[in-house]
């Protein structure tokens, strides 16, 4: 007895309290429903083509607490409201500070919007209600800014990597320029600035000059780096011919990658003979098509023959004739003064013409006389190393010029090379001979 009624008490109890709550929820939908979004109330709700779910199905009273018979709590935090439903959109190492600080109405409207998300903005012109516009101004603007896709690159709300970026340094470009990423792969050399990220150079959003650089590309980018180069090139007496073509820098220079050393678009050598493959003028007269004379002349110098030819010329300019490191006579004579040969003595020995006498210097003796004493330490006429050496190559041993320019007349040297020595008849005497072992009489 006891058992049946204490079933039936609980049956009924069961019963009331689920017809209680059936109403309770029925009455609360009713009630959101048809007291909310009427035709005189809240009746624009529901009419933007994107509306937020809970607000689609009516169910305003999630979001906003009923306090008296139409007033509603203010929402405080509109963050924990949406955290509510939504994944936290906040636990990452960096946080958009809008997120962080729970604005999300900032951006998102909780009810509904013309646009995705429920967005505020579209593409961009979200972003841009609280980021300078200017970012995006420049003349030429990256592709997918120029589409309004910061979402691209940044996440809106959060990213492990700096500045909500999708992935870390240069792998933001990458993901898109997967061309620049295998022409990049495996190259022997890497630019500095570039193996450190790419903005070093290129903006990701926009600049006043092509391929969004902030200066032109060419040379004055470089220029904002390399302020030694600038100077240099600034200040110098000979300035090359090489740096004055359309491309500037990029003429000789690889911005990016390189198989060559210096970041140079060729070999070394390769790199001065795409333009040095004619005949060229200069301040100083014509010049030689240097490419044909080396093809011709095979007695290559030491450092040309090792593929150097900064070891003397300074590409980038110089106060020397001839763009050259060093000072060098560039006439047929010249009194006798160290420093007009520095170019030579900084890799040959100066002692080769200091010494009247020897027999260990040079080769040039005739017996223990030091024939380049002879010829080059004299005033006022002493012979140039130009006068009787080529630089560059020769078909003669030991660098002899077949010819030295002498005014406007090629003067043949007329060198025969000999066991223990050799012998000249240049436009300048007879035919004298040098031996080292045995001194040869010349008249
Ligand atoms: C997802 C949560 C959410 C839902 C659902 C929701 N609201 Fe809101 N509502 C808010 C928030 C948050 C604000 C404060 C506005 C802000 O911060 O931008 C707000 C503001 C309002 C305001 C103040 C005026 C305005 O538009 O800013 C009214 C009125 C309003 N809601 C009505 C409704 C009605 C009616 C419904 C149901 C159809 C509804 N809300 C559903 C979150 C919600
Ligand atoms: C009561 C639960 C609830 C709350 C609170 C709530 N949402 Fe939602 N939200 C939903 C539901 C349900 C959907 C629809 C999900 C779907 O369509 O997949 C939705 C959809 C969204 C979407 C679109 C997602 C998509 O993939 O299309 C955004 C954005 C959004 N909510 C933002 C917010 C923001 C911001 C807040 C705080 C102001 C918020 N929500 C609060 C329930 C909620
Ligand atoms: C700075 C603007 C901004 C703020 C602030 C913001 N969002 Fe968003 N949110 C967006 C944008 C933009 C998208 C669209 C992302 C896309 O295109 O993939 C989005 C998408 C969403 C989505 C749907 C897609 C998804 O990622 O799941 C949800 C849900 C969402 N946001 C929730 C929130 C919540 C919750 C907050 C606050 C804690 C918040 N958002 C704050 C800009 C914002
Ligand atoms: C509601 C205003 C607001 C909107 C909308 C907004 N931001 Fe921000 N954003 C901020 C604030 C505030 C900061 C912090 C600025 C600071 O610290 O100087 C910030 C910082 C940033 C940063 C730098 C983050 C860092 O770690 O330094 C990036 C990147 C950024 N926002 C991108 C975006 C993008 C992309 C959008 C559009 C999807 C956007 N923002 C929309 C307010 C906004
Ligand atoms: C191609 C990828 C890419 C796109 C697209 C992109 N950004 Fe950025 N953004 C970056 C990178 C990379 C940085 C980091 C710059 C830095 O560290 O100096 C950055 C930095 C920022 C910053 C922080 C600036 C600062 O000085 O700290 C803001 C704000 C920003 N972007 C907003 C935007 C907005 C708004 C858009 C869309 C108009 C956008 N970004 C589109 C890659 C992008
Ligand atoms: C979301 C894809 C995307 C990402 C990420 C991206 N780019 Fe781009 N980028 C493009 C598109 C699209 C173009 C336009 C292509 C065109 O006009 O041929 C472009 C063009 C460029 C150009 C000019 C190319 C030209 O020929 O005019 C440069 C330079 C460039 N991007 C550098 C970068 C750098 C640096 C980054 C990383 C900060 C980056 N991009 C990240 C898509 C991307
Ligand atoms: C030292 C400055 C510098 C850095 C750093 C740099 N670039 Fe460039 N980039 C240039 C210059 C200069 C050009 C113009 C080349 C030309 O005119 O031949 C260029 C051109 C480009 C172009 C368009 C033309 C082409 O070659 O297709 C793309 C794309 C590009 N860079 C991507 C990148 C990427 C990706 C990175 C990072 C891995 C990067 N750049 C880093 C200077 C730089
Ligand atoms: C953002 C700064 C920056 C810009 C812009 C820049 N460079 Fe550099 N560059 C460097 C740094 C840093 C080094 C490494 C210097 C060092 O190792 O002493 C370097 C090295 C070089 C080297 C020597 C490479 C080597 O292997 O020794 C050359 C050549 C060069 N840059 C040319 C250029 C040219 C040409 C430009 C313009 C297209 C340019 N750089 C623009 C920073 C820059
Ligand atoms: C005609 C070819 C050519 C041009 C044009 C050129 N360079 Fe060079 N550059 C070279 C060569 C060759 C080297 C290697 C020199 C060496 O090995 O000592 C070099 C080396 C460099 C270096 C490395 C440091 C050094 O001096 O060894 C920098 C930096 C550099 N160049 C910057 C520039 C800049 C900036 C421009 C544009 C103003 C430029 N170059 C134009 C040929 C050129
Ligand atoms: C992009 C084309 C170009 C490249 C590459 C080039 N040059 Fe030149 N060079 C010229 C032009 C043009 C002249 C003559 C024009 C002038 O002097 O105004 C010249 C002149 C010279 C001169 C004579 C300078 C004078 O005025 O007396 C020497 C020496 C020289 N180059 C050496 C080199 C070397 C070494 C290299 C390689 C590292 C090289 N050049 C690469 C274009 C180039
Ligand atoms: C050992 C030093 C040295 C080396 C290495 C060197 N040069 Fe010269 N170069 C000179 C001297 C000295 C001159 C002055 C004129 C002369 O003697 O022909 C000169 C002059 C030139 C001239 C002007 C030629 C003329 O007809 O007046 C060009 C062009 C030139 N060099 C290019 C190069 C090239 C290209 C290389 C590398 C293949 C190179 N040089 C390597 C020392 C050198
Ligand atoms: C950058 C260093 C360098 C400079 C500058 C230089 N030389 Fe040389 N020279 C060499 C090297 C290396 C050799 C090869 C040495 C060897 O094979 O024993 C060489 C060889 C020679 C030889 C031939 C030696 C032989 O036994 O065949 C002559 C002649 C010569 N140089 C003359 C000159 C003259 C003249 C100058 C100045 C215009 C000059 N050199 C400037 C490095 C240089
Ligand atoms: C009058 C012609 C002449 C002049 C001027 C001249 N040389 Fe020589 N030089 C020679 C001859 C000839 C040889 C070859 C000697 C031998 O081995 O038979 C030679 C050899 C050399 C050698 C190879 C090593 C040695 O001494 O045997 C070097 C290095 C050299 N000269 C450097 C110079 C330098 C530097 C100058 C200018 C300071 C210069 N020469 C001026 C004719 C000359």
């Amino acid at each position: 007895m006891k058992k049946g009624v204490s079933i039936s008490f609980i049956f009924c109890l069961a019963a009331l309290c689920a017809v209680l709550v059936l109403e309770r929820n029925s009455s609360a939908q009713q009630q959101a429903q048809e007291s909310c979004i009427t035709e005189k109330c809240h009746s624009k709700i529901g009419k933007e083509k994107f509306v937020h779910g809970p607000a689609a199905v009516g169910d305003c009273l999630s979001c906003h607490e009923k306090k008296g018979k139409h007033s509603f709590a203010p929402i405080k935090n509109v963050g924990e409201l949406c955290y509510k439903c939504h994944d936290k959109v906040d636990t990452k190492k960096g946080v958009h500070k809008p997120v962080r600080d729970g604005n999300c109405t900032k951006c998102h409207d909780a009810h509904q919007s013309p646009f995705k998300f429920q967005l505020r903005a579209n593409g961009s012109d979200l972003c841009f209600l609280c980021h300078d516009k200017k970012l995006a101004a420049g003349k030429f603007v990256h592709g997918p800014v120029a589409v309004g896709g910061c979402s691209m690159c940044h996440n809106p709300h959060q990213s492990d990597h700096p500045k909500m970026l999708s992935a870390i340094g240069n792998d933001v470009c990458f993901q898109c320029h997967t061309d620049k990423a295998e022409a990049f792969k495996g190259k022997k050399f890497a630019h500095s600035p570039v193996k450190d990220s790419c903005i070093n150079c290129h903006s990701p959003h926009s600049g006043e000059y092509k391929f969004n650089f902030s200066a032109d590309g060419t040379q004055e980018l470089c220029f904002t780096c390399h302020v030694d180069k600038k100077d240099w090139i600034a200040s110098v007496k000979v300035r090359h011919g090489g740096l004055e073509t359309e491309k500037k820098c990029l003429a000789c220079h690889d911005p990016h990658v390189s198989n060559f050393v210096k970041q140079l678009v060729r070999q070394p050598v390769e790199s001065c003979n795409m333009c040095h493959d004619r005949q060229l003028d200069t301040q100083d007269g014509k010049i030689a098509n240097m490419k044909e004379y080396l093809s011709k002349n095979k007695n290559q110098h030491g450092p040309i023959a090792q593929g150097d030819c900064s070891s003397c010329h300074n590409t980038h300019g110089s106060d020397n004739f001839r763009i050259l490191r060093k000072p060098i006579a560039k006439a047929f004579y010249a009194p006798f003064d160290p420093r007009n040969y520095e170019l030579c003595f900084n890799c040959h020995e100066k002692t080769l013409v200091l010494d009247p006498k020897t027999t260990t210097l040079t080769g040039f003796r005739n017996g223990d006389q030091n024939l380049h004493f002879v010829h080059v330490n004299k005033t006022p006429k002493g012979r140039t190393c130009r006068a009787c050496h080529d630089a560059h190559a020769t078909n003669n041993p030991k660098h002899i010029r077949d010819a030295v320019p002498f005014g406007a007349w090629g003067l043949p040297v007329g060198y025969e090379k000999s066991q223990n020595g050799g012998s000249c008849l240049p436009g300048c005497h007879q035919k004298f001979g040098y031996d080292r072992t045995t001194s040869v009489k010349n008249r």
